[in-house]
C-alpha cells in the first residue's frame, strides 16, 4: 500500500499528493509514468505521471486534475489514506542529451508536472533551457517555483492575461524559432490540441519536438491496445512506445478523436484486469 503523506490543493480542481512509493523514487526516470488504482475493488486503472521523486524518502509526487471520476476519488483522499496498487515506473524514458544550442519546453496547464523532472534532466546534462509555461488564467499556473530555479529563461502567458503575457504558448514558441538563436529542441506537454499546435509551429523551423501523450490506459504494458496512437506510418502504444513521440508524426486528431469516444464510457467503467473471469 503506497501512503499519503502530504496533500497540497494547488487550484480549484488539481492537487498535488506526496506518498510512500520507495522502489518507484528509486527507479523512476524523466518521462516515466503511472498505473495507479485506488482500491482493489474493480476500481478503474488510470495513468499519472510523476512530478518529483524523493529518493531519500522514498517518496513522490503527482500532480493531477480532478476531471472524472477516479481522479475526483482520489482529490478526496487524505493524508494517511493509501492507494492500493500504484504501477510503475512505466514507458520509455526521456532521450536526454547535452544538445549544441537552446532547449525549449512548453507545458500547458498540468502539462508542467510532467515536464518538471526532464526539465530538471535537461537541466542536469549541461543544457539552456526556455520554458514557456501557458495556463487560462493565473489561478491554474503551477510549479512556477520550480521552473524559475530551473530555467535560463522563464515565459508566462495567461490566456487572459491575469498574470504573464496574454497570449497562447505558441506566440513565443514562433517568436523563439525566428530568433537569432533558434532551439534546437523543443519538448511540448499539454492538452493534445496545445501539442499539436506547437507541432505545427515549430514544423517550418525544422525544431525537432517532442510530446508527451496522455492516452487512454488499461493495462500499462502492451496488452490491451486502448492506449494505440497513429505515429508516421505505425501503430504505437503509448504506455510502451511512449509517451514521448516525435511530435510531427502524431495523428493527433484521431487521438483526439478516441479520446473523446472513450469520454462517455468512463462513468461506469469497473475495471477487471487481473481479476478471475467467471468460468476461467
Ligand atoms: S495501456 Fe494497454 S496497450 Fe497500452
Amino acid at each position: 500500500m503506497n501512503k499519503i503523506i502530504r496533500k497540497r490543493q494547488l487550484s480549484a480542481d488539481v492537487f498535488r499528493f506526496t506518498f510512500e512509493a520507495e522502489n518507484i523514487a528509486r527507479e523512476r526516470k524523466a518521462g516515466q509514468f503511472l498505473i495507479v488504482q485506488l482500491d482493489n475493488d474493480f476500481a478503474e486503472r488510470f495513468p499519472l505521471t510523476i512530478a518529483d521523486a524523493d529518493q531519500e524518502n522514498g517518496t513522490i509526487d503527482i500532480i493531477f486534475q480532478a476531471v472524472g471520476a477516479s481522479t475526483m476519488k482520489l482529490a478526496a483522499m487524505e493524508v494517511g489514506d493509501s492507494i492500493a496498487n500504484v504501477l510503475g515506473p512505466l514507458g520509455t524514458p526521456t532521450h536526454i542529451e547535452k544538445v549544441n544550442g537552446p532547449v525549449v519546453c512548453v507545458g500547458g496547464g498540468i502539462g508542467v508536472a510532467p515536464m518538471h523532472p526532464i526539465v530538471q534532466a535537461l537541466k542536469d546534462a549541461g543544457n539552456q533551457i526556455i520554458v514557456i509555461m501557458g495556463a487560462r488564467n493565473k489561478e491554474l499556473l503551477i510549479m512556477e517555483e520550480e521552473m524559475k530555479t530551473l530555467a535560463d529563461e522563464l515565459i508566462i502567458c495567461t490566456d487572459d492575461g491575469s498574470y504573464g503575457r496574454k497570449a497562447l504558448v505558441t506566440e513565443p514558441l514562433k517568436e523563439l524559432c525566428e530568433s537569432d538563436t533558434p532551439p534546437v529542441l523543443a519538448f511540448a506537454i499539454g492538452p493534445p490540441i496545445m501539442m499539436k499546435f506547437c507541432a505545427e509551429t515549430t514544423r517550418p523551423y525544422k525544431v525537432h519536438t517532442m510530446v508527451s501523450l496522455n492516452t487512454i490506459m488499461v493495462d500499462g504494458t502492451g496488452m490491451c491496445g486502448g492506449c494505440r496512437v497513429s505515429v508516421g506510418d505505425e501503430t504505437k502504444f503509448v504506455c510502451v512506445h511512449g509517451p514521448e513521440f516525435d511530435g510531427h508524426k502524431v495523428d493527433f486528431d484521431n487521438m483526439m478523436m478516441r479520446l473523446k469516444a472513450y469520454k462517455p464510457h468512463e462513468e461506469d467503467h469497473k475495471c477487471r484486469v487481473g481479476s478471475k473471469q467467471k468460468g476461467a
